[in-house]
């Protein structure tokens, strides 16, 4: 795909890699691009302006508050009117700016004006990249719908080694390109997706619940929605923004959350049960507050099984379920994808640190009922999310070509 009639901004920040971003100039514009470029103050103690001028054949932007530049009014028609901003190299620095919309200079005000996608190339050193402040920067821009690039690993600027090295300039390219044209594979589709916990009350105040986060689902929502599906996203309380552009079913219990599902079935051509639904709910909830310091002893009943109702209503979507597993994952996984009667199972050991309930990571298994298994590696749960729906995509064409005509 050639970038031209494309308009981008190359935002370039103060690391040692500046000095590559004229290399992604050169190639961004080779592509056909034009490229305003924006360097920070810090950027120009490593590179000079007159190189990026020269390159992209535009003046420089910098400078938002000086009095004889026009700049400071054309940035927000610039940045209304191009079609990607690139920052790269990024450092923690405009990565915590982002994170938490200052605006301090002319980047990162032209980030705030900017209704265009933002793709962010990191590049740091020492360590820096694994610091918790950095990674929660980078968590909330990927979740506001920011790319977010991974560095590279390898020889840093100071001697160490590490994760941190400005990326290929061809992958930072490729990323662009699908930033620009996101694939639409799932227009027409219809997504179900459930998330969350669910919340079984005991009294007024008090409830059975689990560790759920919900960001598992809400990435399947958000994932399917830019790839062009209408969703329905029927969520148990979590402390998540429902994504723009779903229809949004809250829910508190599993008896809430059956009846949301059953009533949305029919629409549905992809059903997605990512929930953690409470397996019991107490037998009768107390309708005032349980007192007193004393053994208490609580009733529960099961609650009914969604997903297997779901499967055996012989809907004609596609079902896929989740399943938390914390020993023998592929054996009990499967015992569960048969006894459901589902498509496809994505399973999950939630006793592994760092990865699936309430974790940033996943790292699943998926089994299909078709006897097939594919291990995903750890990785973000956005893109373990586009990784599950294009494995749905591919055994759901693997089903329409084994149906004769
Ligand atoms: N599920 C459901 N209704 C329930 C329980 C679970 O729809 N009452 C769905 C979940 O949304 C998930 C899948 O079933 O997609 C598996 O959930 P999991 O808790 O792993 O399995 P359970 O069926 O509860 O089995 P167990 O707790 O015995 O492992």
């Amino acid at each position: 795909m050639s970038l031209e009639g494309r308009e981008l901004i190359l935002g370039v920040t103060g690391s040692i890699a500046a000095y590559k971003a004229v290399y992604l100039l050169r190639e961004l514009t080779r592509l056909g691009a034009s490229v305003s470029v924006c360097l920070s103050e810090h950027a120009r103690e490593f590179v000079g302006a007159l190189t990026f001028r020269t390159l992209s054949g535009r003046p420089v932007l910098s400078n938002l508050f000086d009095p004889q530049s026009t700049d400071a009014v054309e940035h927000v028609a610039l940045a209304e009117r191009c079609h990607a901003v690139v920052v790269a190299p990024a450092t923690a620095n405009v990565l915590a700016k982002a994170a938490h919309g200052i605006a301090d200079d002319f980047l990162t005000t032209l980030l705030l004006a900017a209704r265009a996608p933002v793709l962010m190339v990191p590049a740091m050193d020492g360590g820096m990249w694994d610091h918790p402040a950095v990674a929660a920067n980078v968590v909330t821009l990927r979740r506001r719908g920011v790319t977010v690039l991974e560095p590279d690993t390898g020889a840093l600027a100071s001697g160490q080694s590490g994760k941190g090295r400005f990326p290929e300039v061809d992958d930072i390219v490729e990323a662009l390109r699908r930033l620009l044209a996101p694939v639409r594979d799932l227009a027409g589709d219809r997504l179900l997706v459930t998330a969350g916990p669910t919340r079984e009350p005991i009294d007024p105040v008090r409830y059975i619940s689990n560790r759920s986060s919900g960001k598992m689902g809400y990435g399947l929502a958000v994932a399917a929605l830019r790839r062009g599906a209408e969703v329905t996203l029927i969520s148990g309380p979590t402390a998540l923004t429902p994504p723009p552009g779903a229809v949004f079913v809250p829910v508190q219990t599993a008896e809430d959350m059956r009846e949301a599902v059953l009533q949305h079935l029919d629409r549905a051509t992809i059903v997605v049960k990512a929930a953690a639904v409470a397996d019991y709910r107490t037998k009768q909830a107390s309708s005032v507050k349980i007192k007193g310091k004393r053994d208490l002893t609580l009733e529960l009943t099961p609650n009914p099984d969604i997903l297997a109702e779901v499967a055996a209503r012989g809907t004609t979507a596609f079902v896929v379920g989740f399943a938390a597993e914390t020993h023998d994952v592929a054996e009990h996984a499967r015992a569960k994808l048969e006894s459901k009667g589902i498509d496809l199972l994505v399973a999950n050991d939630v006793s592994q640190q760092g990865i699936g309930f309430d974790a940033e990571d996943n790292e699943v298994l998926l089994l299909d009922r078709w006897g097939g298994t594919r291990e995903l590696p750890r990785m973000p749960k956005a893109a373990v999310a586009d990784a599950i729906l294009s494995h749905v995509l591919g055994l759901r064409a693997g089903i329409t070509r084994k149906t004769p005509a």
